[in-house]
């Protein structure tokens, strides 16, 4: 461990809580066959893992956004450089996200979704970092709580690199990772084991 960042969510706390996210999620929507919308790139693992603890017919569709500028500025518009190839009209939509920060993103995707009449439209995040929320957003379903850190790994990046992290890792020294952005990469086999 250096103190560059520290382990926030083992493995193990994350295999069990996306377990039991599944189960919940299985036991809201029995009868259904919900759609999973995520948002490349920090998406994809958690909803890999997500979609394999639900035992439905669910679906898996992804996004791509970019945004203009920084999220505050931006104020959450974001343009959409994938969109989804399924019609949801009247489909029971999931929107999957790995964090919800600001709330600014997911207000949008939300809206975008919305606007194609769904059945239903529900918001569930790994990481709920509700300390930093602007716009009154309350994921239906969430992982964990986050506190006020920049997090990475298990998808979630710092300059495109540690998504492959199997920890979920808070920067405690955002300065020298800045600095230097491979800081972290002597951790990814030790931190990928606790
Ligand atoms: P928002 O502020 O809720 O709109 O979140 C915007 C986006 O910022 C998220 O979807 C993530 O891609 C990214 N983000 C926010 N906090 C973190 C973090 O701690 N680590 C990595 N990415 C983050």
């Amino acid at each position: 461990m250096t103190e560059v960042a520290s382990v926030l969510f083992g493995r193990e706390d994350i295999r069990r809580r996306v377990q039991e996210l599944g189960r919940t999620i299985t036991g809201d929507y029995v009868g259904r066959e919900p759609v999973f919308v995520t948002v490349l790139k920090g998406g994809a693992m958690f909803l890999a893992d997500l979609v394999r603890a639900v035992d439905l017919p669910v679906e898996a569709h992804f996004m791509a956004i970019s945004r203009y500028g920084g999220v505050a500025e931006s104020m959450g518009r974001v343009q959409i450089l994938l969109d989804l190839d399924v019609d949801i009209t009247g489909r029971d939509v999931l929107l999957v996200e790995d964090i919800v920060d600001t709330g600014l993103t997911s207000r949008y995707l939300l809206s975008v979704l919305r606007s194609r009449s769904p059945a239903s439209l529900e918001l569930c995040t790994l990481l709920d970092k509700s300390v930093r929320r602007i716009v009154p957003l309350v994921p239906r379903y969430a992982g964990f709580d986050c506190p006020d850190r920049f997090v990475v790994g298990y998808g979630l990046d710092f300059k495109d690199r540690y998504r492959n992290l199997a920890t979920i890792m808070q920067i405690d020294d955002l300065g020298a990772l800045e600095r230097d952005a491979d800081a972290l990469v002597p951790l990814l086999g030790d931190a990928a084991a606790a």
